[in-house]
């Protein structure tokens, strides 16, 4: 059972801006993923009804430059295991 319909609603929408991602990357385009806005102001720029959720915000675009030196991500034994946590996956 979900949680809510909010978590529920929330989840796939992110598994299709995750693909939207991917999608402009291989068009060469840049994207930044965000979900600390005030969704009040979003709506009201948007013209977005008041019932609708905006759970994620998606820039597009160019970037001109670096923001940040690449932190870099996890090694994939830290983020992907086998059949239980903990257990390394082996391909
Ligand atoms: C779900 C999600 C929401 C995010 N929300 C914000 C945000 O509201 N503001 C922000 O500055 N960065 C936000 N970020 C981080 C940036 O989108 C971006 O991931 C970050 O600048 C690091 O870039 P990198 O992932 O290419 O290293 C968010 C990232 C994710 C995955």
């Amino acid at each position: 059972m979900h949680e809510s319909v909010e978590a529920w609603t929330n989840r796939h929408t992110m598994l299709a801006v995750a693909h939207m991602m991917i999608v402009a990357k291989s068009f060469g385009v840049d994207s930044c993923p965000m979900e600390g806005f005030a969704s009040d102001r979003v709506k009201e720029a948007f013209n977005i009804p008041e019932e609708v959720d905006v759970c994620c915000l998606l820039a597009l675009g160019f970037a001109t430059e670096p923001y940040k030196q690449y932190g870099g991500r996890f090694d994939i034994d830290r983020v992907c295991y086998s059949e239980s946590f903990g257990e390394p996956f082996v391909l």
